[in-house]
Order: structure tokens, then C-alpha cells, then sequence
């Protein structure tokens, strides 16, 4: 079993966004089991390429599609993206700058911000664009 599950809890209920959701989730599966080879520090870069691409297109769709139909939580969800998108950033220079391994609390970080905004956020614009018959 994956460190970081995706289960039914998590849905949308919009396919690309839930397999954008579980991409994301993968990516601190690979982060973890690369901590577990002790093989964190060669992985890590390559997590925070992957991290700024996926979140890029995952977030815009996101929003495009709470924009088209009139989300009223598109602000709050735009602020949040917003600010994982910098905090990411900030955490890949420190990296790219020492160069030491902070894999942990990245690691941790990127699971706990990922369950709180799919399972608070999210699942709000889930049921809302679900009203509106988006699959
Ligand atoms: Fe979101």
C-alpha cells in the first residue's frame, strides 16, 4: 500500500481533476520511497520540476473551469494555489542553493497541504460544479 493513498474520500467527482489530484499524490509516494533508499537528495529536483509542471496546468484547469461557472470560492482557491505555488518555489532554491537533503518536512508539507485543500477546499468546488452536471 502507498504511503499516501488516494481513496473515494478525495473525489471531486471530476475525472481530470481527481487524476491530476492522484498525480500529485504520486509524487509524494516517489519522494517517500526515495527517502527510504536514502536516495532522497537524487530525487528531489526532478520532484520539484515535476511539482511546478503538473501544479501549472492542474491549477490553471482548475480554475478556468470554477471561473466558467462562476465558483464563489474562485478567490480563496486562487490565494491558496498562489501561495503553494511559492512556498514550493522557496523550498526548491533553499534545495538548489545547499543543497541539503530537507526531503522530511518538504515531504510532509506537500501531504498535509494536499489532503487539507482537496479535502476543505476542493471538495467544496466538488459538489458545486457537480449541481451544475461537470463530470
Ligand atoms: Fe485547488
Amino acid at each position: 500500500m502507498a504511503f499516501f493513498q488516494w481513496d473515494p474520500s478525495y473525489s471531486v467527482n471530476i475525472r481530470q481533476l481527481d487524476s491530476d489530484h492522484k498525480k500529485l499524490i504520486d509524487l509524494v509516494n516517489t519522494l517517500h520511497e526515495a527517502m527510504k533508499a536514502g536516495k532522497a537528495k537524487d530525487v528531489l529536483m526532478a520532484i520539484f520540476t515535476d511539482l511546478e509542471t503538473y501544479t501549472k496546468t492542474h491549477f490553471a484547469n482548475e480554475e478556468r473551469l470554477l471561473e466558467q461557472h462562476r465558483f464563489p470560492g474562485l478567490i480563496q482557491q486562487q490565494m491558496e494555489h498562489r501561495m503553494f505555488v511559492q512556498k514550493v518555489a522557496e523550498q526548491k532554491k533553499v534545495f538548489e542553493e545547499t543543497h541539503i537533503s530537507t526531503a522530511m518536512p518538504i515531504m510532509n508539507f506537500l501531504m498535509e497541504w494536499l489532503k487539507k485543500h482537496i479535502l476543505n477546499s476542493d471538495k467544496k468546488y466538488g459538489a458545486f460544479l457537480s449541481q451544475k452536471g461537470v463530470k
